[in-house]
Order: structure tokens, then C-alpha cells, then sequence
């Protein structure tokens, strides 16, 4: 398994350009279930889960056809669900990428039927699909759960009006996916807001469909007797842009991320000025400036436009060397503090108390050798050994692969000193 090396105490500066937005990518990739035509996707991400949901895909039967890097460094991938040669999501796939579970909505949808492993837990929490499970039966669809897997039939899912519990991304997106060939219409009332569920929807529409008020909380999807091709260009990750603001914050230096979309980060824009650190917002650029010492600020992380938790682990290192005490409040997960335990191998002073973790502002962190959990908390590790002295080498990296493009490449030309080790 390779590894990455960091030393520490570099000042990174310069500009770096966001890839295409990973959660944004993956439920687009699977809506091409809905459709016989091709459907063309530019400014996809080159990620593991992108991979494994294009493997899945083709098991499915679907065409796939990867078209190298583009200009501008981003990846094309035209797919086509002409005809398919099987309606099972394996378990082998879904344990290793929750998001697989999407395929159950667009099967149901189109074939009226599907065999899909239920993803089970992960590091940072039971993630169960019970929303999910739940609308499309009051759409009409039978379900058994076998063996672990989700046996699914419709002979044609029916327009219904679903509350879901909690504000689920996942659950919104599969549901959508699920209205747009339903008998009649389909309202998701307390759905996310997530711009991941935007960008879904104006992708279904450009397909045919007929989705209103995506982004408000309350989605109508008309069902339409079927959709076309689509061509699309996905948009930039939030979150990693995010993560390139709190590398400028920590090492104190001045970073332009081109191409970040700073109406999708208003609240972490807000958290990070907050604390003291220098953002400038321009079209399509945030220029970040890191502050000698940041300020202690109190974080919970809420659905969409709440601060995201995916930026969570990012934020605990920063106030890991702030100058006073901020308290972290994760409200969506139920064990996304692992990072803690490796930070606190660093030298970060964190007291975890429940969802809450009390994190008090030390003069410096030192290098260690640390380990990878989960996909966020090994940026963490990332951001922790740019700023602590000494070396950090940090295992599991195969984490990172999944959500981060060639990390250690974006930094390096920042002037960070990161080498990754094959292993
Ligand atoms: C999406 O996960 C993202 N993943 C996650 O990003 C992100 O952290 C999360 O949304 C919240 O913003 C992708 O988009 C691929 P949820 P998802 O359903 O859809 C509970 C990353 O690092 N819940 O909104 O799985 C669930 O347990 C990943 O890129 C139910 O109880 O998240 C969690 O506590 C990590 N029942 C909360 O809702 C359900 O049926 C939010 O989950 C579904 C969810």
C-alpha cells in the first residue's frame, strides 16, 4: 500500500485549479441508467470511486467509453445503457462505495427491477438506506431485503409524495432518479439541498425530465415516458476546493483556487473569515490568504447550506493551531472524529466528548507517522503535515485516492514538500 510523505513547515503558495466535484460526478455517472442514448460527461474527476462506479456500470451491461485527459486536465466519459446484461449491484462494489446503492432508483425506474447490495457500515457511521428504501415503496415498488441484498420490483413505480425524516442526499438522489419515469408525480418534502442535488437535477432535465425546486428542500419530479441523451460538464468539488483554502490558512500562504465555485461554500467562507484568515471571492476563483495565527471558532456541521461536513476533519486541524479553544459539533455523522486520535499523535490538544469535540490551539504540531481512515480525515493527515514540523508519513493512502486527484501533484507545485511512496 503506498504511503506519503510530508515535510512540513513549507509555505504554500500560488494557484490551483479544482477538479470536476466528485458527489456530484457519481449520481450523474448512474442517470445514465435512465436513458438507450449516449450520454456524455466532461470534467470527470480521475478518482477510485469513479472507477469502481464505471466498473459497476459496465457490469450492468453499460457501454462505457473513457476519453483520456481533456484539455484543462479533466477527464471525458461517454455512457450508453442501450440495452443491459444484468440488474445486480454486487456486494463486493457497494461495500467498497456506498454511493453504488444509487443505481436502485434508475433500475426500478426503467427495467423495474433490481438486485442491490445494501451497502452496510463504513468508518464514519451505520450510513443505513432506510429513506431510500422507503420512498420508492410508497412508490410502489416491492422490496425484500435477502442475504443482505435489496430485491427490488416494479412492474411501473407511481408518482407519490414522501417526507423524508432526515434531509438524506443519498435518498433525495435516488428518489429523483426514481420520479423522473413514474406514473404521474413524485414530491420529496424535506429533501437535500446539497448543490450535488442542483446539479442533478438540471442534468435530468437537459435528459427530458420534468424537476422543480432541487436546492429548495421540497423536489416535484413529473414522471415523462422516457429520456433522452445528455451532454454535460460536472461541476468543480466544493470540498476539495475547501481543503485547498485551509492549506492556504495553515501554512500562512497565498493560494488562488481557480475555478471554485465560492456560492457553493458560503458558510465555510464565512467560518474561515471568522477566523481571522484572508478570503477574496471572485467569479470563478477564491483567493485565499492564511493569517499568522488563526482565531478559535465554534463549528457545527449541518445538511446544506449548514457548514459541510465534509470539512469537518479540515477545520479541526486548523483550529488545531488556533489561539484559543473552538468546539466541533458533527451533527451528520455519528463517528467522524477518527482524525482526532490521529492528530492528537501529532501533538493537537482534542478532547472528544460525544458529537463534540473540544479542540485547544497548541503552539506547533509535530510529524508522525499516522494512519488513514476515512476518506476525509487522510486530507486531514495531509493538511496536519504541511504545517507540523518534522515528517509525517501517513499510511492507507489508498483513502485519499478515493475523493482527492493527484493530491500530492496540486500540492507539490504549491511548494508543499510531499512525496507519495509506491508500496
Ligand atoms: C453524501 O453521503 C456524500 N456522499 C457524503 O460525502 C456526505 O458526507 C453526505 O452526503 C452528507 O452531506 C456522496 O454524495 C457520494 P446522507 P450520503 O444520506 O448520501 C443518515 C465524502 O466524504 N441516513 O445525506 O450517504 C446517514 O446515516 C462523503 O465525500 C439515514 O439515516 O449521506 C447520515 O447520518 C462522506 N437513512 C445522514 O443521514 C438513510 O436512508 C446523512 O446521510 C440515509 C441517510
Amino acid at each position: 500500500m503506498d504511503k506519503i510523505l510530508i515535510q512540513g513547515g513549507r509555505r504554500l503558495e500560488g494557484e490551483v485549479s479544482v477538479s470536476g466535484s466528485k458527489n456530484a460526478a457519481l449520481p450523474l455517472l448512474i442517470s445514465s441508467l435512465l436513458t438507450p442514448e449516449k450520454c456524455l460527461y466532461q470534467g470527470i474527476p480521475d478518482l477510485m470511486d469513479i472507477h469502481t462506479t464505471l466498473k459497476l456500470l459496465s457490469r450492468l451491461g453499460v457501454t462505457v467509453e473513457k476519453d483520456g485527459r481533456q484539455a484543462g486536465g479533466v477527464g471525458q466519459v461517454a455512457l450508453q445503457a442501450g440495452g443491459l446484461s444484468g440488474m445486480e449491484a454486487p456486494y463486493d462494489l457497494v461495500k467498497t462505495m456506498r454511493a453504488s446503492f444509487l443505481v436502485l432508483g434508475p433500475l426500478l425506474a426503467r427495467f423495474g427491477q433490481a438486485r442491490v447490495s445494501t451497502p452496510g457500515g463504513c468508518a464514519i457511521g451505520m450510513r443505513p438506506v432506510n429513506l431510500h428504501l422507503k420512498g420508492l415503496a410508497e412508490m410502489g415498488a416491492e422490496i425484500d431485503l435477502v442475504h443482505g441484498y435489496v430485491e427490488a420490483k416494479a412492474k411501473k413505480l407511481r408518482g407519490a409524495r414522501i417526507h423524508l425524516d432526515l434531509p438524506s442526499v443519498g435518498a433525495t438522489e435516488n428518489l429523483m432518479m426514481a420520479g423522473t419515469l413514474a406514473e404521474g408525480t413524485t414530491i420529496i418534502e424535506n429533501a437535500a439541498k446539497e448543490p450535488e442535488i442542483e446539479e442533478l437535477a438540471t442534468v435530468l432535465n437537459k435528459m427530458g425530465a420534468r424537476i422543480g425546486g432541487a436546492g429548495r428542500g421540497m423536489v416535484t419530479i413529473e414522471g415523462v415516458g422516457g429520456l433522452h441523451g445528455v451532454s454535460h460538464r460536472v461541476v468543480p468539488d466544493r470540498i476539495e476546493a475547501g481543503t485547498f483554502m485551509v492549506a492556504a490558512a495553515l501554512t500562512g500562504g497565498d493560494i488562488a483556487v481557480r475555478g471554485a465555485r465560492s456560492d457553493h461554500l458560503d458558510a465555510f467562507v464565512l467560518k474561515l473569515q471568522e477566523a481571522g484568515v484572508g478570503v477574496a471571492v471572485a467569479a470563478d476563483e477564491i483567493r485565499v490568504k492564511g493569517a499568522i495565527k488563526p482565531k478559535s471558532v465554534d463549528i457545527t456541521t449541518l445538511p446544506y447550506p449548514g457548514f459541510p461536513t465534509d470539512l469537518q476533519a479540515q477545520m479541526m486541524v486548523l483550529m488545531s493551531v488556533s489561539a484559543g479553544v473552538s468546539v466541533i459539533t458533527e451533527t451528520i455523522f455519528e463517528n467522524r472524529f477518527m482524525h482526532a486520535l490521529e492528530l492528537s499523535r501529532m501533538g493537537a490538544d482534542i478532547r472528544l466528548e460525544g458529537n463534540r469535540a473540544v479542540v485547544k490551539g497548541v503552539g506547533s504540531l509535530s510529524g508522525a507517522p499516522v494512519m488513514a481512515t476515512d476518506l476525509r480525515a487522510s486530507v486531514s493527515l495531509v493538511l496536519a503535515g504541511l504545517v507540523a514540523k518534522g515528517q509525517t508519513e501517513i499510511s492507507r493512502v489508498y483513502h485519499l485516492d478515493r475523493g482527492y486527484e493527484h493530491i500530492e501533484r496540486k500540492l507539490s507545485r504549491l511548494g508543499a514538500d510531499i512525496q507519495r511512496i509506491k508500496g
